[in-house]
Order: structure tokens, then sequence, then C-alpha cells
């Protein structure tokens, strides 16, 4: 065989092994959509309440742990529980995201209840963020003229890319705030405490990706791959990170926890934010009075409240927790916005062109359940 003929075959096998290997990889994201309906249905549910569980699992949480489960007492008679698996300890030491996100699972709960004619009936049995029984909900037939429309529930996503500078209309703004000024803070791209916010929300970046323990965390939440997706269907896989086209495939592929570990990702995560932050109306501020179980779980369902609210507006909701979450920039915080009650959630505002599809990946309502 001459030099040519060999450089022409074993190209050709490169070139034959390369399509195979495409044709074999992950080539386009793993969404919500391709999620399978689940057969082997262990408890029986009514169909209400298979639904009303649906669409509650939709509500936001950090790292998308989804930290709720539902022990089933008797029909429409749940006592929602604290997933101890499923806490943040590196970025969540005293579970206040845990407690704020089933204040989120909640809130989607009574809507999806109303929007079928039931009224719930909450009792609080937590005392701290750590209990494992966190409420006893019983829902009772209400005879309301008024349905609640669910869309808003499974249309409702978070929103990390190509949110426009221009200003919120203040018809908006008020719509969001709620009558709760004392709760709900907007602050516009105008104020100086906007300046202030995106700068710590850079140097908070910047702090907890070089903190090990939060980026082994965060390693541990995301699917690279759509097998590893399928499987866990939480966490956060590249679709609903906005890692689409060449770079979507090489991550689905490639990537693996050693390279969230590497200085080039964390580095490349400090300039995302970066560009995030660039760009935006303002941000929403939710406060609390202060940081018991009953006032946490109240406002995770003013924050999802606000967060059903926006898609009809054009409006994204990204949470930038990292202010929060490192004690470096949280001292600092209320003081140099002139905010007196703890800060709950730091959410980054504005309108965007397109609103794209909600991807995020949620455990069936089955895997949620037990006795
Ligand atoms: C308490 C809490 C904290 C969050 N913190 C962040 C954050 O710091 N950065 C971010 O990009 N998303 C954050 N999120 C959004 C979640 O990642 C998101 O809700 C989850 O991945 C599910 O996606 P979805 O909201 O599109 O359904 C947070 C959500 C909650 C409820």
């Amino acid at each position: 065989m001459n030099r040519r003929k060999f450089l022409g075959l074993t190209g050709g096998s490169v070139a034959i092994a390369g399509i195979t290997y495409y044709a074999l990889s992950d080539k386009s994201n793993f969404v919500r959509a391709d999620l399978k309906p689940v057969t082997n249905v262990n408890i029986q549910l009514t169909a209400d309440e298979r639904h009303i569980l649906y669409l509650a699992s939709l509500a936001p949480s950090g790292h998308n742990t989804q930290p709720w489960s539902i022990k089933h007492m008797e029909p429409l008679h749940w006592i929602i529980c604290n997933d101890k698996s499923k806490w943040l300890p590196a970025v969540d030491p005293t579970q206040r995201e845990t407690i704020l996100s089933i204040g989120a699972f909640i809130q989607n709960l009574e809507y999806a209840a109303h929007n079928l004619d039931y009224r719930c009936q909450f009792n609080l049995m937590a005392n701290t963020n750590q209990d494992e029984k966190v409420m006893d909900i019983k829902m009772i037939r209400s005879g309301d003229q008024f349905r609640y429309n669910t869309n808003s529930i499974v249309q409702r996503r978070t929103v990390r890319s190509n949110l426009l500078s221009e200003a919120l209309k203040t018809e908006d703004i008020r719509l969001l705030v709620d009558n709760e000024p004392d709760l709900i803070h907007f602050i516009p791209s105008t104020a100086k405490a906007y300046r202030y916010l995106n700068e710590q929300t850079i140097e908070a970046n910047r702090v907890q990706s070089y903190r090990d323990a939060a980026q082994n965390e965060l390693a541990d939440w995301i699917r690279f791959s759509n097998n590893d997706a399928e499987k866990y269907q939480d966490g956060l896989t590249p679709g609903s990170m906005e890692i689409e086209g060449i770079s979507g495939w090489v991550v689905r592929n490639f990537y693996g926890k050693s390279n969230v570990m590497g200085k080039s990702f964390r580095d490349q995560n400090i300039d995302q934010v970066e560009k995030q932050v660039a760009s935006s109306a303002g941000w929403f501020l939710i406060t609390s009075k202060d940081a018991s179980v009953t006032n946490l779980i109240e406002t995770g369902r003013r924050m999802q409240r606000l967060f059903l609210k926006v898609r009809d507006k054009n409006i994204a909701i990204h949470p930038m927790t990292q202010i929060l979450e490192e004690p470096y920039t949280h001292q600092g915080l209320n003081a140099s916005i002139g905010i007196n009650d703890p800060v709950q959630f730091i959410l980054r505002t504005g309108y965007v062109k397109d609103y794209p599809e909600p991807v995020s990946l949620r455990r069936p309502v089955d895997r949620l359940i037990h006795s």
C-alpha cells in the first residue's frame, strides 16, 4: 500500500469514526418535553391529586434540587415534607433557600387546587428549617366561581440570557410589587443600589466559584449528559443553563465533574455573570419581617406569585442569590442598599424579546410520594 493510499484509508476511517461518534452522541439538549410519561405507578392517586402535584412540582428551587416530598395521609390530605437528601449545605447551610423553595411549591399547589375547585386548609408543622414535616394540607371542595389559570404555572421559567436594559413600565412594576412595597422592592437601573447589586453579584460569584465546597456541590447537581438528565430528572442541564448550539454539544458529550472544578469553567462562570448583570432593567428584592419558618414560606409564596405574573408581560426573572450565600458580600448588603429587613430573594429582571419555552426537568409525581 503506498503512502497516499494509506493516508486516504486512515483519513476515511477517522471520518467514519467521527460521523459514527457524532451519530451516537447527545445531539440536542434533553428538555422537559422529552420526559416520558411514567407507567409504573405505586400509590393510586386520584387524577385531581396527580394534576395538583404535577403543577406544584413545577416550582423553582435552588440548583433545581426539588427539595420536597409528600406523605400521603388519605385522598386530598397530605403532609409536605422537607427532603434532607436534596439540601445544599455548601451554599445554603441553614436551609433558608430550601424553605423558600417549599414555599413556592405550596403556592403552586394552592393555585392548582383552586383551578380544580378546591380550597386548601393549611397547618404549619415545622418549627425549624430542618424539620421533616413542614405543612399539613387538606383540600376541600370550594364551589368558587373564580378559577386560577394554571397556564402560567406550566409556562413559568427562569430566564438568564438576553434581558433588555429598557426600563420597566410603571404599570408593570405596580402589578409585580402588588401593594406590598415594604416586602417587594424594585431597584431600577437608575438607582445607586442597582450598581451596588451588580458589582456585588459579580464579587459574590467570584468568591463562590473559587470556594471548592460550593463548586463541588454545583458539580453534583449538573446533569451534563442526556443520560443523566433522563435518569435523575432534576438538577441543572445544559438546556436549563441556556447552553445551546456547538457549546451545548461539547458540554453534553465531553464535560463532567472534573471540568466544573477546573479554572476555565470557574472563570467562564464569572465572565458570564459579568455579561448578565451588564444588561437588565433592575432588580426585585424580596424581604421578610424575620427568618421564621412561617415567614420564609410566606416569602417563597410571595416570590412565586410575582414569578407567575411576569411571562404575560414578557418580563424575565433571574434569581441570583450568591450575595446572600457568601458571608463576605452578605454582611454589607442591608446598610448599602438602605433596607432594614432581611433580604430573601435577589431577582434580576428585564423585558425579553423572545420568551424561551420552559425546559428544566422535574421528577415524576410518583417519586415524590411516600406513605
Ligand atoms: C431559592 C432559589 C435560589 C435560586 N438561585 C439561583 C441562582 O443563584 N442562579 C440562578 O441562575 N438560578 C437560581 N435559581 C433558579 C433555579 O436554578 C431554577 O428555578 C431551577 O433550575 C428550575 O428552573 P425553572 O425556574 O426554569 O423551572 C434559584 C431558585 C430558587 C427558588
